[in-house]
Order: C-alpha cells, then structure tokens, then sequence
C-alpha cells in the first residue's frame, strides 16, 4: 500500500510538473487589458513604441522568412509552435519573450500577487534574458551593456507618492 501511495505522489508531481512547463503565449493584445494606463506606466504603449515590438521589419525579403532570424526578431517563432495560443507572428520581440508564457499568470487574482505570478510562469528578467537575443550570433551586433540598454526599453510602474 504504502508503494502504491508513493508511486501516485509521484504520478502527481510529474503531472503537476508538466503542467507548469505548458505555459502558453497569449500575446501582448491581453497584456494591454491591464497595462496601458497612464497612470500605471502604460507598458503596452512603451512596447508598441519601442524597436522590440517592430523588430519583424528589420527583415526583408526573403529574411522575412528565414527561422535563423525570426527566432529572435518574433517571440512566435522564439518558442515551440504548439504554444503559441493567440499570440500573432507579427507581435516581434513581445512581452513574453522576457516575462515568460502568460496563460497561466494574466489572471488578476494571479497577478496582484508578485509570488504566485512568479510560481505561475511570470518572469522578472535580469541580463541574462536579453543576452539570448542579444549576442554575437546577431549578424548587426553592436555589443550590450544592460544599464544603457535596459534605460531605452524601461516602462516602470510609477511609485506612490
Ligand atoms: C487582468 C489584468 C492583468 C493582465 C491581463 C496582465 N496583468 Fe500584469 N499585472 C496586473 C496587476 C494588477 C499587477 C500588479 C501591479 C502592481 O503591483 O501595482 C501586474 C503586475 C505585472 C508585472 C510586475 C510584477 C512585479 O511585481 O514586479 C509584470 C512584469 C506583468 N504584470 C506582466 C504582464 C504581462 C507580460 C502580461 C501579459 C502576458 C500581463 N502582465 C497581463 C494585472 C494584469
Ligand atoms: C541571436 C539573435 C539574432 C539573430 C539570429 C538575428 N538577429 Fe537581427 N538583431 C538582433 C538584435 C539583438 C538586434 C539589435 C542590434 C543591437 O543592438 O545589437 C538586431 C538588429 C537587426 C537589424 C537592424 C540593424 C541595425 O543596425 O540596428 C536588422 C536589419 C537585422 N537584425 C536583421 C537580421 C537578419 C536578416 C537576420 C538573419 C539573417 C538576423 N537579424 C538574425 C538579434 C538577432
Ligand atoms: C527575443 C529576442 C530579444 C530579447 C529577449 C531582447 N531583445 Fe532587445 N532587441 C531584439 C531585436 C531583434 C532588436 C532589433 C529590432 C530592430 O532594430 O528592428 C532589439 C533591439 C533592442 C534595443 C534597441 C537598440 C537600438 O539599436 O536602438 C534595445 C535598447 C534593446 N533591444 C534592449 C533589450 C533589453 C534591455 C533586453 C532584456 C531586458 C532585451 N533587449 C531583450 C531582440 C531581443
Ligand atoms: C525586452 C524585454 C522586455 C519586454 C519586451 C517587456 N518587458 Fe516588461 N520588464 C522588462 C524588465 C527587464 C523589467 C524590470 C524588471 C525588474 O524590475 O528588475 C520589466 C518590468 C515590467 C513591469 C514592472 C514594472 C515595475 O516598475 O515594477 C511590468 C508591469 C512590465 N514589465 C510589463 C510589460 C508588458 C505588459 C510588456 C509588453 C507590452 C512588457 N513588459 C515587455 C523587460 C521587458
């Protein structure tokens, strides 16, 4: 019995495992529900503004279609196709690229809580992140020092005052 038991907790964190692993993307349309208000930071409007989010027309021609550029010029074409929910190819470098598949944290309930986004799939990305994209293996690398670059891309909730 007491086998029995053991190999059932453990069925059940395999299962529990695989689920967290199958965080989908939902794209940044969701995200913006939530995070475009003035008084909040408006990180979609940011985003939209930003390189990242138009990172899809840096290709041209036949580049447009090339996996070896896209992977890091999409976050669509950045991950395994069977988790792209409804996120759009044309997103380019979108919020999950850094802050990690959404389905399982856009909820409110969820994300009020920092930790429980965190144990949901949400991201706080440190230099490491951006480091996946940008390195050497970009053909138009220009080096990366996260301060300088992190200052062009910030979009901070404002503090209380
Ligand atoms: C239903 C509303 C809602 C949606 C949808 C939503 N968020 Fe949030 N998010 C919140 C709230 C509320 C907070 C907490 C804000 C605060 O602490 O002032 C938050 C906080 C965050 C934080 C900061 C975490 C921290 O404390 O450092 C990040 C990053 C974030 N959201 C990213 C996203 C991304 C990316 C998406 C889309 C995939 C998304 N959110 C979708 C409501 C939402
Ligand atoms: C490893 C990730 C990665 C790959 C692979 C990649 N890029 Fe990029 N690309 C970047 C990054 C990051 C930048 C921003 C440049 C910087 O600041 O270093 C960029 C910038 C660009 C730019 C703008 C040029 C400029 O001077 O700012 C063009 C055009 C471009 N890439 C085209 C391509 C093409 C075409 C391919 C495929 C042959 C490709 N990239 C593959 C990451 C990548
Ligand atoms: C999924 C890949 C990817 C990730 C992750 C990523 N970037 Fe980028 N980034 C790009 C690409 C591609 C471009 C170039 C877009 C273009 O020029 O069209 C770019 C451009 C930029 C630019 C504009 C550079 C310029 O020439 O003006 C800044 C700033 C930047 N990234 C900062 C960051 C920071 C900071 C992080 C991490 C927090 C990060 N990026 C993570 C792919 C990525
Ligand atoms: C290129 C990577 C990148 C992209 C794209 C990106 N973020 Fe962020 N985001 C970051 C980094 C880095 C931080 C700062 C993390 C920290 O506090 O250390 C951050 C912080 C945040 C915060 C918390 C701000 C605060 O003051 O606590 C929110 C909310 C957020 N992002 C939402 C979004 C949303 C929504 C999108 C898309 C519309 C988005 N981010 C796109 C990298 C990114």
């Amino acid at each position: 019995m007491v086998g029995k038991s053991l190999l059932i907790a453990c069925l059940l964190m395999f299962l529990t495992a695989g689920a967290n692993a199958q965080n989908e993307y939902v794209g940044a349309a969701k995200c913006k529900m939530c995070h475009n208000k003035t008084a909040t930071g408006a990180q979609y409007k940011v985003w939209a503004a930003s390189k990242h989010a138009s990172a899809m027309d840096a290709l041209e021609g036949e580049d447009a279609n090339n996996p070896k550029c896209l992977k890091c010029h999409s976050t669509y074409y950045g991950d395994d196709e069977d988790l792209m929910a409804t996120i759009k190819p044309g997103e380019g470098v979108s919020c999950e690229s850094c802050h990690g598949a959404g389905s399982g944290y856009k909820s409110n309930t969820v994300m009020k809580d920092k930790d429980k986004s965190i144990a949901k799939g949400l991201v706080i990305p440190t230099e490491k992140v951006c480091k996946k994209c940008h390195n050497d293996e970009s053909p138009h690398f220009k080096g990366f020092n996260f301060d300088e670059y992190f200052k062009k891309i910030a979009h901070p909730i404002p503090a209380d005052d």
